[in-house]
């Protein structure tokens, strides 16, 4: 059985280009949920599983997250960052922390994925069964879209990276554990035709070497937020924890309903929160409607406007929208602003300090 303890890669590299225009300035893997960053979940779910020394491989945006997460001695863990030089692939990242995770087992978890439950019961049981690899499948009605996977006997026989007929509707989770024989199966395997080396390949190859590979069916919930439906939804199921805390400013003419969290400095003027939602801090809402499922990030105002399941990132204002907007993922300092006219239903992807005015 391998001593050594657990290391955890956390990949934050790659382009993002399904959440565009949002991903053109920002890392996708700082998009907020529930007003915080979708790594800080995955930092989370491994320090809770007891991995305290973790690399992050970063691209583009190394000083966003550098910046974001710093050396991680909040969640009093130890990060290093891990620079690649272009998206090359999950087992190109795999390759270039080496030096990083020496012999050790690890865990390697996509940035951009959230996990309901966390890590802990996957991280246990392969240092109870010490496979040389464990992977994480779930059921999904659009295979076609991930890794997927082939058992006979519930044994992984294939996998297939975003196979265009899939063998089976079970795909791979980016929540992959690993012992070290991994780095000679990605220093042996090629390019894919999308030009990158597919971390389905390496785990393939050491199927095809008769290494032991372990899948373990989830049955919980589990997303990959690359594209907006799913971030909302994500955004969705977290919001559902929240318990109420009030530690800004409510008015007598304001109602706060369910499952709502109001953070330090913000106000809330005339308007309704109906939760679960939260409000940032030092946010402004003013004869305003906050819907279910909305979280509102910190310094922005929402003036006679109605909002719900959505997202508004930092410094942005929504002023005089007269119809309700759903669905939406605003980025950082935009405005909307709107008129009298009547409008019917508006959904916006909006990026960073965008402008909108509805005239
Ligand atoms: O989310 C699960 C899926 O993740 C799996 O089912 C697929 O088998 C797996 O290939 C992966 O597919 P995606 O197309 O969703 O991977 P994406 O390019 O979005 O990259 C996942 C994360 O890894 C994301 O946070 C960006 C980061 N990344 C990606 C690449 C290609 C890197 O850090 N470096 C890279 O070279």
């Amino acid at each position: 059985m391998n001593q050594k303890p657990m290391k955890g890669l956390i990949l934050s590299g790659g382009h993002g280009t399904r959440l565009r225009p949002i991903t053109h300035t920002s890392a996708k893997q700082l998009v907020p949920i529930v007003n915080k960053p979708i790594l800080f979940y995955g930092i989370e779910a491994l320090k809770e599983a007891g991995i305290e020394d973790i690399g992050i491989v970063v691209g583009d945006t190394q000083a966003e997250i550098q910046e974001a997460v710093g050396d991680g001695s909040r969640w009093e863990v130890n990060i290093t960052y891990i620079p690649q030089e272009k998206p090359l692939g999950l087992a190109h990242a795999v390759l270039i922390a080496k030096d990083f995770i020496q012999e050790s087992p690890f865990i390697m978890y996509l940035g951009d994925n959230v996990i309901k439950g966390g890590v802990q019961t996957f991280v246990n049981e392969f240092k109870r069964t010490t496979p040389t690899s464990q992977i994480l499948l779930v059921r999904v009605s659009n295979p076609e879209q991930f890794g997927v996977a082939e058992l006979v006997e519930q044994r992984v026989i294939k996998l297939e990276e975003k196979p265009q007929f899939p063998k089976s509707n079970l795909a791979l989770v980016g929540v992959y554990l690993f012992d070290s024989h991994i780095f000679k199966a990605v220093q042996s395997i090629d390019y894919s035709k999308r030009g990158e080396l597919e971390i389905t390949d390496a785990i393939q190859w050491l199927i095809d070497q008769g290494y032991h590979v372990q899948s373990h069916i989830i049955q919980g919930w589990w997303k990959d937020t690359g594209k907006l439906e799913d971030l909302l939804e994500a955004n969705r199921m977290m919001s559902d924890a929240l318990e109420t805390k009030i530690s800004g400013h409510v008015d007598a003419a304001s109602k706060v309903e369910f499952k709502v969290v109001i953070e330090a400095g913000a106000t809330v003027v005339n308007s309704l929160i109906r939760g679960p939602a939260i409000i940032g801090k030092d946010t402004r809402i003013t004869n305003a409607y906050v819907g279910p499922f909305t979280s509102i990030n910190e310094a922005c105002e929402i003036e006679s406007s109605e909002i719900e399941h959505s997202i508004v990132l930092r410094n942005s204002r929504i002023i005089g929208i007269r119809h309700r907007i759903s669905d939406s993922l605003i980025g950082k300092n935009v405005h909307i602003l709107g008129n009298e006219r009547k409008i019917h239903n508006h959904q916006f992807m909006v990026g960073d300090n965008s402008k909108i005015e509805l005239m």
